[in-house]
């Protein structure tokens, strides 16, 4: 039996939801399926969410991961307010695109020119067309587990279910979504992450019809999947030999362990980078990256189309701008990965002493609660034998006392806005609520 916060306001907001948006929401992943209906807030503030019918949560969704600075940092509200005094400027260059710009290719090794866009499953397809028109050939491989965003192109094996994926040394690419045309399928090839054998069979027998390697470096979307050194290497050395243009998706990690990559102090530097969420300061902000001469494949410069109305929005780029100031600023990452160790280490000794199988997978800012597992998986396949449902009551009987976990989600995460004394206030709610299950 399921404990469920008795939240009225909320139901009856997405009752009537229901009439005008499909689901009563307008993103698939807000309904909450424990609870039976969606959250419905009313403001954010700092590293809180506050809810229709009156309650607080301390937040650990943090917008999916673009409020790193927290909910309406002044840095980015700032940003915000100037951007409406120069008139809201859309679809014009102005020089606040070129600063961003430079600083983006100081902070990420490789990156020569940048392209900004809108949300993240744009960002991804682009990246992929470029890559495609660069190199002239039309496959693309991903890894399973790994999520790009909703597009046709990479939208396949985020969390496929086992049973209909495929043995795990040579999984099947399995469509995310109805509608998305079956002969896509054709152009992906989805491995398993980690598997240096699989990786380099796969490349080798495909390097005539391969275009690009698209991953995620550190795997959040996974709960947090962390590449072993010699795999990321492998995935590295290989795409050079074979002249495949190797994509690193920083959506989720770019910013998450420190100001720029979260694997460029591994010396393993990517073809082409794309980034979105923290990057904009909670706007929807999104760019794609890299080396001179594949950018250069885009429009006007090559044949590769990019264009669109919103894209350097000029809101987006000023609030991109704040953002780059305030991570960039000293002592900010170490401030963030201190409330990171206390948060792991306390949610670790809660669930060890409670007696609960939990694996906390936390990696910079971001973390992965595993139920059910004892050690820390390598792959989709060891991350899909969790416990949903004991994951489910977890996030409920949170919900009810004031910690907001996204419900279903790989991933959650803090945010610079949190102070040593919500992190304790956490724990003490995640101790009772562990108590409850
Ligand atoms: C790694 C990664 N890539 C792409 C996306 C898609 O971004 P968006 O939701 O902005 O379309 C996400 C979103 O969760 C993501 O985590």
């Amino acid at each position: 039996m399921k404990e469920r916060p008795d939240l009225p306001e909320s139901r009856r907001l997405w009752e009537r939801a229901t009439k005008s948006l499909p689901g009563g929401v307008n993103a698939s992943a807000r309904l909450d399926r424990a609870l039976g209906h969606a959250l419905f807030f009313t403001h954010g503030e700092g590293a809180c969410l506050y809810d229709a019918d009156g309650r607080r949560y301390v937040d650990y969704c943090m917008s999916h991961g673009a409020a790193l600075l927290g909910h309406g940092h002044p840095a980015v509200a700032e940003a915000v307010r100037y951007a409406l005094e120069l008139g809201v400027l859309c679809a014009c260059e102005t020089e606040h695109q070129i600063t961003v710009a430079e600083r983006l290719k100081e902070l990420f090794p490789g990156t020569d020119l940048v392209r900004f866009t809108c949300t993240g499953t744009e960002d991804t397809w682009h990246a992929a067309r470029v890559a495609r028109a660069f190199t002239g050939r039309m496959g693309v491989v991903k890894f399973e587990g790994h999520y790009h965003g909703v597009n046709d192109t990479a939208g396949f094996s985020h969390w496929p279910d086992p049973d209909q994926a495929g043995p795990a040394d040579n999984p099947r690419p399995v469509a995310e979504s109805a509608g998305i045309p079956p002969h896509n399928a054709d152009l992906v090839t989805v491995l398993p992450f980690n598997d240096e054998e699989a990786l380099e069979r796969t490349l080798r027998a495909g390097s005539e019809s391969i275009a690009a390697v698209i991953m995620e470096p550190i795997n959040y979307d996974s709960c947090g999947l962390v590449p072993t050194e010699t795999f990321l290497r492998l995935v590295r050395d290989l795409t050079r030999e074979l002249g495949i243009v190797l994509i690193y998706d920083e959506i989720l990690s770019g910013f998450r362990c420190g100001p720029g990559s979260a694997v460029a102090n591994r010396d393993v530097i990517p073809d082409m980078t794309c980034l979105g969420k923290a990057v904009g300061g909670g706007m929807p902000l999104s760019i794609f990256m890299g080396r001179r001469d594949i950018m250069e494949t885009c429009t006007p410069v090559g044949p590769a189309l990019h264009s669109g109305t919103y894209n350097a929005h000029l809101t987006l780029v000023l609030a991109a701008r704040a953002f780059l100031d305030v991570v960039c600023a000293p002592g900010f990452y170490q401030g963030l990965g201190q409330l990171g160790e206390r948060l792991y280490a306390g949610i670790r000794e809660i669930m060890r002493r409670r007696g609960i199988p939990c694996w906390v997978q936390g990696v910079g800012a971001r973390f992965g609660l595993l139920f059910g597992l004892e050690r820390e998986p390598r792959n989709y396949r060891e991350v899909a034998a969790q416990d949903l449902d004991l994951a489910d009551r977890f996030h409920l009987a949170c919900l009810e006392r004031g910690v907001f976990l996204a419900q279903g989600s790989p991933h959650h995460g803090y945010s610079a806005a949190h102070t040593a004394r919500d992190i304790d206030d956490t724990l003490e709610i995640m101790d009772r609520s562990a108590a409850a299950l």
